[in-house]
């Protein structure tokens, strides 16, 4: 089931997430529903405060950007209560954009490596490090479980500029192609 997408603006956007465990009703039909609702507006991640839930849950999928980004291929994956152990490597410019921003897409830097703990959707644990591509959707991604937006991670001049354009999304004066609440 496709789900409407949390519009930037939206306090659940802005709370830092609950960890789930096995007793979660219909996980797996949720992270289903996620990984559907994400191929459907072309996102390549997509975290549970974006349709509206504040649990620890993200789905990524990085195998459409392989041709540019060879360590995307196959990187598939449904991640519960993810924490990070080591955020390592380089500082790396990179122009993100996200589902809850529509048509906002500016340089963020993060650290190009990251190790991570998280459960999968058996809750069987793992431990792994991520890099390149891997690492940066997966920082974007993990900011949402802790109430951050990219944008966030801007200077303060270029949030000045963007000031409109994050406006418009919140007071719902942007309609992407893909269903958006407020
Ligand atoms: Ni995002």
């Amino acid at each position: 089931m496709i789900l409407p997408i949390v519009g930037y603006g939206h306090s659940v956007l802005r709370v830092k997430t609950k960890d789930i465990d096995e007793t979660y009703p219909n996980l797996k039909q949720l992270i289903e529903d996620m990984f559907e609702t994400m191929y459907k507006a072309n996102g390549i991640g997509l975290a549970a405060p974006q349709i509206n839930l504040p649990i620890s849950v993200l789905v990524i999928d990085a195998d459409p950007l392989k041709e540019n980004y060879p360590e995307g291929e196959g990187f598939k994956k449904a991640m519960i209560n993810p924490e990070i152990l080591e955020l390592y490597g380089e500082d790396e410019s990179f122009e993100e954009g996200c589902l809850s921003l529509p048509g906002i897409n500016e340089n963020v830097v993060r650290k190009n490596k990251v190790r991570v703990r998280y459960f999968d959707e058996d809750f069987n644990e793992y431990e792994q490090e991520l890099f390149g591509i891997q690492a940066r959707i997966f920082q974007h991604e993990f900011d949402h479980l802790n109430g951050k937006v990219f944008t966030d991670r801007l200077s303060n001049i270029k949030r000045a500029f963007l000031k409109k354009k994050l406006n418009d999304i919140a007071n719902n004066k942007v309609r992407p192609a893909y269903k958006m609440v407020k």
